[in-house]
């Protein structure tokens, strides 16, 4: 089985072997962090914004510049036929007929299925929504083995907004696959989808301190008001605030991890501790998603 020519639009797409050989390239890439211009030379990626995006756009472009690919596309889903009515599955066929592989980011759940079920070239899903990141989920696995070595039996609680936050909907079956544990540290109201906690035979929730006590990662995410009704909004969620006073008092041993953008939820004492691992994290992005678009390009290492 191999990923060249296939879609990445949800992480149960991939094999834990695939997950593997991703992330072992991805080491090859990050141990000689050099151009390798001659790998996807003469290839075009499109990228297909309609969502903001500084880290996933941004680390997309610099892989595929470093693979030598040219990349094409938009920030900014405004500036497309999308505001003249457009449908995403016109838009769609109109890139796969430009681009050799297409990344796509869309605010609704389900969009890069759907625009994978149409397109002629490979449909790489850089959030849907509410629903899955899992390219995220690659660096995060990444940035975890690196730090912690296999994940086998590793304790990661995921904490925050983990109703809306679609990168925890793409870790946690990951993580579950794995053989890591995972508990939740919910923000009130903002709980683990079912079908997400159900993967692995459900997901224990904990107090913030008892995570921080006792895990291995605090894989932090903020409150995703965007995706939420102006009445939940409004009632405030009473958000987790990760600071360096609650590891020390906890005693913590954890990495601390976000997939960023922060907001409020790790205070900014954290970011000197050596603990601190969510720009690392973001740096990250880059060998991994090298990685991906070297897999399903079907280049040779
Ligand atoms: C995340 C996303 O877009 O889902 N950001 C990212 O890609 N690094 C997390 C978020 O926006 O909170």
């Amino acid at each position: 089985m191999t990923l060249a020519g296939r879609s990445l639009t949800r992480i149960a797409d991939l094999s834990d072997e695939e997950i593997r050989s991703i992330l072992d390239r991805a080491s090859e890439y990050a141990a000689a962090p050099r151009d390798r211009m001659d790998e996807l030379r003469g290839r075009i990626v499109a990228a297909a914004f309609f969502e903001p995006s500084t880290r996933t756009r941004l680390s997309f472009e610099t892989a595929a510049h470093r693979l030598g690919a040219r990349v094409i596309g938009f920030a900014d889903g405004g500036s497309t036929s999308s505001v003249k009515g457009e449908s995403l599955e016109d838009t769609t066929r109109v890139l796969a007929g430009y681009g050799d592989l297409l990344v796509l980011r869309h605010p609704e759940q389900g969009a890069a299925a759907r625009a994978a079920a149409v397109s002629d070239v490979p449909v790489v899903n850089a959030g849907d929504g509410a629903g899955e990141h899992p390219t995220q989920t690659l660096l995060d696995l990444y940035t975890m083995r690196d730090n912690l070595g296999d994940l086998e039996g590793v304790r990661v609680a995921v904490m925050g907004d983990l109703r809306y936050g679609r990168t925890v909907h793409s870790l946690v079956p990951a993580l579950h696959r794995l053989g890591a544990d995972v508990v939740a540290v919910p923000a009130p109201g903002l709980g683990l989808p079912d079908d997400v906690a159900g993967h692995g035979g459900g997901v224990d929730e904990v107090p913030l301190g008892e995570a921080a006590a006792s895990c291995d990662v605090l894989y932090v995410t903020r409150v995703q008001r965007e995706r939420m009704s102006r009445q939940e909004s409004a009632g405030g969620s009473g958000h987790l605030v990760v600071d360096g006073d609650l590891l020390r008092r906890s005693g913590s041993r954890a990495i601390v991890m976000h997939p960023l953008p922060r907001v409020d939820e790790i205070s900014v004492d954290v970011d000197s501790l050596p603990s601190a691992k969510y720009f690392e994290q973001a740096r990250n992005a880059v060998p991994v998603r090298m990685s991906v678009l070297s897999h399903i390009l079907g280049a040779s290492p």
